[in-house]
């Protein structure tokens, strides 16, 4: 029996794929590469000598689906295949319903009719909008200040709502903080199409001289040195995460919630000195206005991770930044 990985050739589900491959486990992928590449599939084979099969399908084809299934032995589905960018998701919020709302839905149809009901979802950091209190808890209050975030609300609850009608689905729903970092062979990371959203893409950019210096999104923030705080995590961390909610789906069933954190915060002032350590490389910034939709503090509390997953994770700042430039430095 396999695991399904959908999104498996994008950042952290090919991080999960290789570390699952590495563990053992039988896996399958598919993506449809809107937002990665065949040779990610390539690279998962060859850092872990191992093979497995691929289909490239959309998860908007509930046909295509069906014949995965109908080919593979699948016993459960970590689910990662979605669209991701928060200001695509504002200029285009039916292209990001129907992908990240229909895909699932047809997903979660398919296997249904197949029995399989073991499912761990991708959801995001992102739930805790900007009414909840951080450290956030997994019952704080969840709000959308864009669609790609109402679209990880909406499937938590209908994951939720499937688990009630029907207590055979075993789910979990991972609510991932910041991802950073690589895999250590600087085979695989992440390479954003475009200019980089997000602050470390963007840094290893300037790095490299493709970009010529970091806009920090302002220091009038209520925080130590006025620029905001994430919850960073290492990648292979939140891959690690997946494995041991894939144990706990198997251990102790039902639909359940947890956070992927450190439960540690840095400042984006803090993030840049990481990088200059880490790589000895200077980044020139400047300070700008803020970004509209920010908010000054996100963190996790990984209490329940902690005792209920036996999640910790354990690679630091500089090993993100580390890795990551390793990565930027092969592309
Ligand atoms: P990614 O874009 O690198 O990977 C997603 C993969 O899904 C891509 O390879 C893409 O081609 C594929 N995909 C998208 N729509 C598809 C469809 N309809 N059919 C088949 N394949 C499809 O993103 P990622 O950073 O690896 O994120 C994985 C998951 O984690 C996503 O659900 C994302 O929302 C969630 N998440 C990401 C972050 C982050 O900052 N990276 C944070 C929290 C949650
Ligand atoms: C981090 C900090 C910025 C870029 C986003 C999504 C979220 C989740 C993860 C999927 C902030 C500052 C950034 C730059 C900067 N994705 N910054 N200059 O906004 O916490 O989260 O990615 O679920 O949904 O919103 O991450 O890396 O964009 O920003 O100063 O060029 O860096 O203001 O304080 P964010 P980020």
């Amino acid at each position: 029996m396999a695991i399904l990985i959908t999104g498996g050739a994008g950042y952290i589900g090919s991080h999960t794929a290789v570390m699952l491959l590495e563990k053992g486990f039988d896996i399958v992928i598919c993506d449809n590469f809107s937002n990665s590449s065949n040779d990610v599939i390539e690279k998962i084979k060859k850092i872990t000598g191992k093979d497995f099969n691929f289909y490239n399908i959309d998860l908007r084809s509930k046909s295509d689906i069906d014949h995965l299934f109908q080919t593979e032995k699948i016993d459960s589905v970590i689910h990662f295949a979605a669209l991701k960018a928060v200001g695509q998701s504002v200029q285009k919020p039916l292209y990001y319903y129907e992908n990240n709302l229909c895909s699932t839905i047809n997903l979660l149809h398919i296997m249904d009719n197949h029995h399989v009901k073991n499912l761990i979802f991708s959801s995001s950091a992102t739930v805790y909008g900007d009414k909840a209190t951080p450290p956030y808890k997994e019952d704080s209050e969840t709000s959308a200040t864009n669609p790609y975030g109402q679209s990880k609300i909406m499937i938590e609850r209908m994951l939720e709502d499937l688990h009630h009608s029907d207590d055979s689905w075993n789910i979990i729903s991972l609510r991932y903080f910041n991802p950073l970092g690589a895999h250590s062979s600087g085979l695989i990371g992440e390479n954003p199409q475009g200019i980089p959203n997000n602050l470390l893409p963007y840094i290893a950019q300037v790095a490299s001289g493709k970009l010529p210096e970091l806009k920090v999104f302002g220091n009038d923030y209520d925080t130590p040195d006025g620029t905001g705080i994430r919850d960073y995590i290492h990648v292979c961390d939140l891959a690690e995460g997946h494995i041991k909610a894939l144990m706990k789906l198997k251990g102790s069933p039902g639909y359940d919630v947890y956070n992927l954190g450190t439960g540690k915060g840095a400042s984006v002032l803090e993030l840049i000195s990481a990088f200059e350590n880490a790589n000895g490389i200077k980044i020139p910034y400047t300070i700008t206005e803020r970004r509209p939709g920010d908010t000054p503090l996100s963190i996790a509390d990984v209490e329940k991770a902690e005792k209920e997953l036996d999640f910790k994770a354990t690679r630091t700042l500089q090993d993100m930044c580390r890795d990551t430039w390793n990565f930027q430095k092969s592309l």
